[in-house]
């Protein structure tokens, strides 16, 4: 693949000697290549030491010295890097069939690639790559834009390895991120001096899913060893000391009835949290109409309610309001707001249920918005960007004592971004809190089920 024909030198004669002259002839070249490229600023130069002999009467000694020494400096003084490769890719010869198909091939490739040249100038870089790196520039060194050692040492040690090698490495700036870059070295059989090739990923999503997973599970497995623990000690205690204890008994079968119920809930919210997420990028397609989510949400919360102390007040779309929906997933996003209104609010307030529609604005579709408010504790600001996080709790002690898992909002935030929802939370401690859904009206629709608005 590497492109040996561009940095390939005359067959060289054998021997020691052979080498001098052709170190000689190199050099000699180079003298005559500089001396063509600066010939414009040398003719300028001797004319203007000509002028300041003939009009200032400038001694011809000092003219013919500045001269001398300025012919010196353009030839013999050593160049910037940049300028030497700019140089050399203006000697290149237009890329060749098979650089010019290379470059076609990572030009179609969706992750970043760079081809250096044996130096570690770029010689090419395709789109994801100058979206990358937006100082990268053909010329200029690698290092301008990697400046990890273990990446910088394995691009100077490729022409030597003859093997790809895999580095990764974090950048902190401009923003952080995990990268892996491939060093491949371009060069056939043990010939060296080829091209190389960078091919970079970028690992900062994968690793966070990976993170996210790993956490997900801890959290999960360690809230279900919890219950499990409990059970266990009971079970040993019932075997043994309280075998003979009937009131002791009781309440310890109790205490493990409700252990027992804590872990059937946890695992029905995994498996509604994970059916969720496997549905997650099929938009629903049935009509529903809010109203009829509002009644059914409303029956099977409102004894609960009533034996917790407080007073439900459901209002309602004045029309049926129609979305695109899955009627049971919309359902249990109101139930899981309002078992949190009735968790976490005062005891022996109120939770208000308000519907009310948003008209279109410009482009923005008409939305429908249910919105739960409780007159509760609250919550602070530092906690609202986080409570649709899974297993995330204000307070742990006080949810797992309410008998909470920790899942319910993630699995409401999940219903909505499939139904291309929203949820808007807003809290005053000390005053109480609002969870909002909103959902995009179907215009000029009737829903699939009844509307038995009641
Ligand atoms: N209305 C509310 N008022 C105050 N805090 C709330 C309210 N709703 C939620 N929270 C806080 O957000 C946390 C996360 O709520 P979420 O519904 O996800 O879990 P949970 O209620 O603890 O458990 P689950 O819903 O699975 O039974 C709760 O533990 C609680 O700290
Ligand atoms: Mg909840």
């Amino acid at each position: 693949m590497s492109d040996q024909v561009e940095h390939r030198v005359p067959a060289l004669p054998r021997g020691l000697l052979g080498k001098a002259v052709q170190a000689v002839i190199r050099g000699f070249r180079e003298l005559a290549t500089r001396f063509w490229a600066s010939l414009w600023q040398i003719v300028a130069v001797a004319v203007i030491m000509a002028s300041l002999v003939l009009i200032a009467g400038l001694s011809k000694a000092f003219a013919l010295i500045g001269f001398a020494s300025f012919v010196a400096s353009v030839l013999l003084l050593p160049r910037h890097d940049a300028e030497i490769v700019q140089e050399d890719l203006a000697r290149t010869p237009p890329a060749s069939g098979r650089t010019a198909a290379m470059q076609l091939m990572a030009e179609a490739l969706p992750d970043p690639v760079i081809l250096l040249n044996p130096a570690g100038q770029v010689l090419f870089c395709n789109a994801p790559a100058r979206g990358l790196f937006a100082s990268l520039r053909q010329g200029s060194h690698i290092s301008s834009v990697i400046r990890t050692p273990e990446f910088l040492d394995a691009v100077s040690a490729a022409p030597d390895r003859g093997r790809a090698v895999t580095v990764t490495y974090a950048e902190r700036v401009p923003v952080g991120r995990r990268m892996a870059a491939t060093v491949a070295p371009l060069s056939r059989g043990g010939e060296r001096a080829g091209n190389i090739l960078v091919l970079l990923r970028d690992l900062t999503e994968i690793e966070r899913i990976n993170q996210m997973r790993a956490d997900f599970i801890a959290n999960a497995s360690h809230e279900l060893r919890t219950p499990l623990a409990s059970l266990r000690g009971f079970i040993e205690t019932l075997q043994s000391s309280a075998k003979q204890d009937p009131a002791a008994r009781e309440r310890f079968l109790a205490i493990m009835a409700e252990q027992a119920s804590r872990m059937t809930r946890l695992i029905d919210a995994l498996l509604s949290l994970s059916r969720v997420e496997m549905n997650a990028h099929v938009p629903p397609s049935d009509l529903v109409d809010l109203n009829d989510v509002i009644n059914h949400a409303k029956d099977t919360l409102e004894p609960l309610a009533r034996e917790m102390g407080f007073r439900l007040e459901v209002g309602r779309f004045p029309r049926p309001a129609v979305v695109r929906g899955d009627r049971d997933e919309l359902v249990q996003v109101l139930q899981n707001l309002v078992q949190n209104a009735l968790k976490y609010g005062d005891r022996g307030g109120i939770v208000r249920i308000e519907a009310k529609h948003i008209p279109s604005i410009g482009r923005q579709a008409g939305r429908y918005a249910i919105a739960v408010i409780d007159k509760g504790p609250g919550i602070a600001p530092e906690h609202l960007p986080r409570l649709t996080e899974r297993f995330y709790r204000v307070d742990v002690a006080s949810s797992r004592e309410k008998g909470g898992t920790g899942l319910g909002l993630a699995i409401v935030k999940h219903i909505l971004n499939r139904h291309r929802g929203e949820l808007a939370i807003a809290s005053t401690p000390g005053k109480g809190s609002t969870f909002t859904v909103m959902l995009s009206e179907v215009k000029n629709a009737l829903p699939e089920r009844g509307t038995a608005v009641g």
